[in-house]
């Protein structure tokens, strides 16, 4: 059965790539190649022993779409092609909208005019906003803080509209907690353009020497520790969830959102201490300032995902520093 992968290329979209092959699906990949390397296809037949077909473009370019519907007959799109730094949403809102919401819809159109009715869409835990509870379920209410995060709301409103006026239309909306670690073999990891915007990356390339010292916002915040919690979650077990609510939803219509978290909390200086362990080396941080709009915990109630799906995540904290440190030292600047 072929899938569509857009951002294919990407962090995320890559590890997906590997799953659904394992699975027994043909993943096509589509990537602009915005936020990643060609190099990774090769990285990917490495891995895999496979050729992946990959087409470069924009998930907006309705041609470029409509030659590879009509070339293979894709069973459905898993959707990962997005903007993703918050803080850059901030200061460009206009193209966070437009890649992320604007080419969505025209995605969209052009899959309906296929008769292509499955999408499995990279939602993020963002979408619930300042926690008004914990841990937090599918039913808290939705919100969110930055650009970014808007673009997350506004795709998923568009999907349960979509899937309310098209009776034979399925989205399935997975709302990520903190994605780390790496694929591994050392071969597939997270390389991301510039400074890093989230902590595992930042912690890595500290550990190697790439980076000076970690920032770590804020040590006053009511947890264990005083500094921030976030539910991290090996990329290999969030990869396993959406070959899992494919499987599930297949013959299945309407909108579906699920949590893929683990339920556990870790705190920065966790991050921190793990990774040392893994790297076994001392990481350098200073305490700074609390950042504005970090909040002092976030963590999943993944239940739903276990009960429909079941599906859980088993990696622990050590197999995600381990896994990021064997990727950081085989390329320490990534793929370029
Ligand atoms: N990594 C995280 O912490 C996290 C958390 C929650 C949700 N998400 C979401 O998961 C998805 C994948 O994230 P990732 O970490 O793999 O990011 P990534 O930047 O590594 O991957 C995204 C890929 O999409 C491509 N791309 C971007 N815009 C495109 C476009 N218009 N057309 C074609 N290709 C395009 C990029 O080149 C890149 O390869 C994104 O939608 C992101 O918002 C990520």
């Amino acid at each position: 059965m072929k899938v569509l992968v857009t951002g294919g290329l990407g962090f995320i979209g890559s590890h997906t790539v590997i799953a659904l092959f394992d699975a027994g699906y043909t993943p096509i990949i589509l990537d602009n190649l915005s936020n990643s390397s060609r190099r990774v296809l090769t990285q990917l037949t490495k891995i895999t022993g496979n050729e992946f077909e990959f087409y470069e473009g924009c998930i907006s370019d309705r041609a470029l779409l409509s030659t590879i519907f009509s070339a293979h007959k894709i069973e459905g799109v898993f959707h990962f092609a997005a903007l993703k730094a918050v803080g850059e949403s901030t200061v460009q809102p206009l193209s966070y909208y437009h890649n992320n919401v604007s080419h969505t819809i025209t995605m969209l159109e052009v899959m309906a005019k296929h008769n292509i009715a499955k999408l499995v869409f990279s939602s993020s835990a963002t979408v619930y906003g300042d926690p008004q509870y914990l841990p937090l379920d599918e039913k808290h209410p939705i919100s969110a803080t930055n650009p970014y995060g808007w673009t997350k709301v506004m795709v998923e409103r568009i999907l349960q509209d979509y899937c309310t006026a098209n009776s034979d239309a399925l989205a399935i909306a997975l709302r990520y907690f903190n994605p780390v670690g790496a694929h591994p073999s050392g071969q597939l990891g997270e390389s991301p353009n510039g400074i890093p915007n989230n902590l595992m990356p930042y912690i890595a390339q500290t550990a190697i020497g790439i980076r000076e010292q970690l920032n770590v916002f804020g040590d006053d915040y009511d947890t264990h520790d005083g500094t921030g919690v976030r539910d991290y979650i090996h990329v290999q077990d969030l990869v396993a969830g959406h070959v899992d609510a494919f499987k599930h939803h297949v013959k299945d219509v309407g909108f579906h959102p699920y949590n893929l978290g683990t339920g556990q909390g870790y705190s920065v200086l966790d991050m921190v201490a793990a990774f040392s362990q893994s790297a076994k080396c001392t990481i350098d941080y200073k305490i700074c300032p609390r950042r504005e709009g970090d909040v002092a915990s976030n963590f999943a109630d993944a239940s739903k995902a276990k009960q429909y799906l079941n599906w859980q995540a088993t990696h622990d904290l050590k197999a995600m520093t381990d896994d990021s440190w064997r990727w950081q030292t085989n390329y320490p600047k990534g793929l370029e």
